[in-house]
């Protein structure tokens, strides 16, 4: 047998759940899975209707860069979300962006060699280090402030130097939090200034609330200029699209020249219905303000819920997660997510999402009232004991 030398992959963050979910799955009344946040609220009518009439358009390929379509779609959505004019062609279609967001790196490093560091979010969505490391690139983590911000003044200078891009998370997994339009438009000159790309991840940005519970107004790194920055977006939380595979990346004409090249290259093509079908959701804003209410009115039950279990949410007011600590001593994350699976609730320990999370617990709100309801019971019940 040959010797393995090469990348030993770490295990994937939520395999690491097998024994709390075995505990989760023994509990009276069953699991109730709180620890992915894999939208399980129906698919928007429009989104079927489109999906279902441009089925026949599979029979080609499609455009690898994604059709004039979609990209209009795109452009017009960030002009009505975030007001920022954006051409069509400065937008591109990806595979959902988890693929997008591992392959960034590699892609980047090959029109950039000589910069050789990814700089992330020290607690945040692991696939931002792994991207790194999947292109042999130096994965940094950039420190958060107490309120899980990026603290970009604590970042080495010699790292800075080095870093071909800066992954922006607004708001954010697994924290919940938002900056402000010019904590935002700092991060971008902070970046340029360096010569460093901003890859801002703005999948969450239509689930974004005021500290009253009140529906806020996002920020988008565009708003500095595409200069330099690609923002990603997400069908998949939008507009519960997880299953269809569709996002794209809006920014610097120049870099997503680029990268729709190469992507083209290497065969990656959003399937034409699915196009279609991302491009009605793009059109249409009235399903995401009612899934948006749903994520609010849960948000509001867990965060009461779970104070039962002696539990406070110390993160920010936005996207579908709670971040939770216990309000007593400084109880370890996995000790937590134990105790509530007790109860059949499942949650992510916080240190999948980085060494800073290790006393906290993820809440995804993606799931259904009735089995939120039913799960704080228990917890109540227990809490009563
Ligand atoms: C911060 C962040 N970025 C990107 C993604 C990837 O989403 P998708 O590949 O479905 O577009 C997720 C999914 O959970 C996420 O939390």
């Amino acid at each position: 047998m040959t010797s393995v030398t090469g990348f030993t992959l770490p295990p994937y963050p939520h395999d690491r759940l097998v024994e709390v979910r075995a505990i989760a799955e023994r509990a009276e009344g069953g699991l109730v899975d709180a620890s992915v946040g894999t939208p399980i609220d129906p698919m928007p009518e429009v989104v079927l209707r489109a999906l279902a009439e441009a089925a026949p358009s599979a029979a080609g390929y499609p455009a690898s860069i994604g059709s004039l379509r979609y990209r209009e779609s795109a452009a017009a959505w960030i002009a009505r979300r975030f007001e920022v004019d954006i051409p069509a062609d400065a937008v591109m279609a990806c595979v959902g962006t988890k693929e997008l967001v591992a392959s960034l790196p590699r892609a980047l490093s090959l029109r950039i060699p000589e910069r050789d560091t990814v700089l992330y979010p020290a607690i945040s969505y692991p696939t931002y280090e792994m991207g790194a490391r999947l292109a042999g690139l130096r994965a940094v983590p950039v420190p958060l402030d107490d309120r899980w911000s990026l603290d970009l003044a604590r970042v080495d200078e010699a790292d800075a130097d080095r870093a071909l891009v800066l992954w922006v998370n607004d708001p954010g997994n697994p924290t919940g939090t938002g900056c402000s339009a010019e904590d935002m438009a700092e991060v971008v000159s902070w970046a340029r200034a360096r010569g460093v790309i901003v890859a801002s991840d703005e999948c969450y940005a239509e689930f974004t609330w005021d500290e009253y519970g009140a529906p806020a107004a996002p920020v988008t790194a565009l708003a500095s200029g595409p200069r330099d920055v690609l923002a990603v977006h997400s069908l998949s939380k939008r507009s519960n699209m997880a299953g269809l595979r569709a996002g794209f990346v809006a920014g610097d004409a120049d870099l997503v020249a680029y990268l729709g090249e190469l992507r083209k290259h290497s065969g990656l093509m959003v399937p034409a219905p699915v196009q279609a079908a991302a491009a009605a959701a793009l059109d249409d804003d009235a399903h995401v303000d009612e899934q948006r209410e749903r994520y609010a009115r849960r948000r509001v039950l867990a965060v009461e819920g779970l104070a039962a279990a002696g539990l406070h949410h110390n993160g920010g007011t936005s996207t579908f997660y709670l971040w939770l600590r216990a309000v007593e001593g400084g109880e370890d994350g996995w000790s937590i997510a134990r105790r509530l699976a007790d109860a059949g609730l499942l949650v992510a320990p916080g240190d999948l999402y980085g060494e800073g999370g290790a006393k906290h617990v993820r809440v995804s709100l993606t799931v259904t009232d009735d089995a939120l309801e039913r799960v704080l019971g228990r917890l109540a019940g227990a809490a009563a004991h």
